[in-house]
């Protein structure tokens, strides 16, 4: 593993970036990432940078969108400063919280901000997370109206009683209708769901596969119920009122996902996520994964662009001082240094199929693919043509694979 620690350095307050961040600028893609940082409520266990109304200290929902596109001035500014490319986004990504608590014309009209600051390309991704509560059927059709290609909704489970542990206010009937909208729109359909929660059990969790394979998605993400320090499903386990998630049922549940999805035609593309045909993964997470340049707007954001890293500001009010007095939101800021660049490719490419070249090893870690295969972790046939696959249980022990690439000797 690394010793190296990236370099850190104060963000500064024209935001402008040092030189290193233009090398190679021409052979990456520019995405997009705007955060919309609301919640109706907080889920036990999430510890996203997201808010409900009492949370916000007198910054206001109905005026974040021209904050998000002022920023989007503002990073062209320094884009163009700064010497990179122009480049018009190739995907474009509303995270949260829940965007869609903000009305579809808000936006509409943030992406419509990226659109004419950089250019949309011709096939761009546009994708917003949705709560399944917070949209219909006028809302769904405005936002494809508006330019947006694609939807991902938080489904969870299709459980009720796994719904209420997690704190998920949806009505799971909903899920279904969302849906149908979504897809009457004209935009593709990711469901995310999670998996382990304490008390879920292997047939609640192949209901909540059954329902959402049922709905035919085009993309399904699966994510291990991770317990965040801080979080109340944090403090619910240690006082003991709810139980621990356990390891080896979440990796039963991991191969039952798996297996259903791949019966139904959904193939894995990385760990967590899998997609009914390769034009229906998700090329903006793939991005962050191949190490392409990203630009983050809105509240704790964070932007990548050739090795440099920053973070905004996190809490809204914060984030509209810093914008309105026309300063860059930037809170901090780190440049990595070639060996940590490296090692970073390894963790998040190992973790795509046929994502890594043995090539890009050092040369401990190619030594350690032989053994990677012996002990079933990694494709033979692949590494044969040159590549790290992961078998099944090769996904589920995937940071020990990345571990065993990186070890010196
Ligand atoms: C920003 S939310 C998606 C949109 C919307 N806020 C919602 O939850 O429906 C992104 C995803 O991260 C998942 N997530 C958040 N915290 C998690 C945790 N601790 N473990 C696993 N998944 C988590 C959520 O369940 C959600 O599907
Ligand atoms: S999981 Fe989604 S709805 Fe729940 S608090 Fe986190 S961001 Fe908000």
């Amino acid at each position: 593993m690394p010793s190296a620690l990236p370099l850190a350095d104060p963000a500064p307050l024209d935001g402008l970036l040092p030189a290193s961040a233009t090398d190679d600028a021409d052979s990456r893609r520019l995405g997009v990432y705007l955060h919309v940082p609301f919640c109706r409520v907080r889920c036990g266990y999430c510890d996203f940078n997201t808010y409900t109304a009492e949370e916000l200290r007198g910054s206001k929902r109905s005026d974040y969108a021209g904050q998000a596109i002022t920023e989007v001035g503002l990073a062209q500014r320094v884009l163009e400063h700064s010497g990179l490319p122009e480049r018009a986004a190739s995907t474009v990504f509303f995270g949260g919280g829940t965007p869609t608590m903000l009305p579809s014309s808000d936006l509409v009209a943030m992406l419509a901000a990226v659109r004419s600051t950089w250019g949309l390309a011709p096939d761009a991704e546009v994708t917003t997370e949705a709560n399944p509560d917070s949209v219909d059927a006028d809302y769904l059709r405005r936002l494809a109206d508006g330019g947006f290609t694609r939807v991902s909704f938080g489904m969870q489970s299709a459980v009720p009683r796994v719904l209420a542990t997690l704190e998920r206010t949806h009505d799971p009937e909903r899920v279904p209708l969302v849906v149908q909208w979504a897809r009457e729109a004209g935009l593709g359909v990711s469901l995310d769901l999670i998996y382990g929660t304490p008390g879920e059990s292997i047939d609640d969790w192949r209901v909540s596969l059954e329902h959402a394979i049922a709905q035919e998605p085009d993309h399904v993400s699966a994510y291990s119920l991770i317990v965040e320090d801080g979080t109340k499903l944090a403090r619910q386990i240690r006082r003991g009122d709810v139980a621990q998630p356990d390891e080896d049922l979440q990796a039963d549940l991991y191969e039952l996902a798996d297996s259903l999805l791949a019966s139904a035609g959904y193939e894995w593309y990385e760990v967590s996520n899998w997609a009914r045909g390769n034009e229906h993964r998700s090329r903006h997470n793939l991005a962050y994964w191949q190490g392409h340049d990203w630009w983050g707007i809105g509240p704790g954001a964070h932007s990548h662009m050739g090795g440099v890293r920053w973070w905004n500001v996190k809490h809204p009010a914060a984030y509209a001082e810093r914008i309105l007095s026309g300063l860059s939101p930037a809170a901090g800021r780190e440049t990595l240094d070639d060996a940590t660049r490296g090692v970073e490719r390894v963790l998040l490419l190992t973790r795509i199929r046929d994502g890594l070249a043995i090539g890009e090893l050092e040369p401990s870690g190619r030594t350690a693919v032989a053994g990677l295969i012996a002990d079933g972790l990694v494709d033979g046939a692949a590494a044969v043509r040159g590549r790290i696959l992961l078998t099944l249980h090769g996904r589920l022990l995937a940071d020990a694979v990345v571990r065993r690439l990186l070890a010196d000797g």
